[in-house]
């Protein structure tokens, strides 16, 4: 076990740890955040994905003691439901989900990828989220969702 520091989210926690239990689990856990999600557990899924210092990062996969100090954002630190981010309202706008299990890990993507490539173009964005999967075929209106965050974001 180590003392671990990490900062999800704006907040910074110390956690005893072993260094080498997944970020997802910790983020699960110990911090109580339900936004990142278990989907396969090996890295080739995309639900459990988060934002470390502004990379899209498959928590699953990720030891914690590898992101001790980074800058960590889950799903959960985006918006709230009185103030959604504006990604989380073009889903909501575009009706974008059926279940809404890959989801986090569809908006974390598309977030990251945006943040670092403002100007991408809709196959750049379809490239960028063509590792994440959605079980539900949802992905003609979360792609619609994205476009409308990307053109929002450049007006
Ligand atoms: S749960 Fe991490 S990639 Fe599938
Ligand atoms: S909306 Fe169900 S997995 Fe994507």
């Amino acid at each position: 076990m180590s003392t671990i520091a990490l900062k999800v989210n704006g907040r910074s926690h110390t956690l005893d740890l072993d260094p080498a239990t997944p970020l997802l689990y910790v983020l699960s856990d110990d911090l109580e955040l339900r936004g990142p999600k278990f989907g396969c557990g090996l890295g080739q899924c995309g639900a459990c994905t988060v934002i470390s210092n502004g990379r899209a990062i498959r928590s699953c996969t990720t030891p914690v003691g590898t992101v001790a100090g980074a800058e960590i954002t889950t799903l959960d630190g985006l918006g709230t439901p009185e103030k959604p981010h504006p990604i989380q309202q073009a889903f909501i706008d575009e009706q974008a989900a059926q279940c809404g299990f890959c989801l986090s890990g569809v908006i974390m993507t598309a977030k990251a990828f945006l943040d670092q490539n403002p100007k991408a173009s809709e196959p750049e964005i379809r490239q960028a989220l063509s590792g994440v999967l959605c079980r539900c075929f949802t992905h003609t209106r979360m792609l619609k969702a994205i476009g409308k965050y990307a053109e929002g974001r450049n007006a």
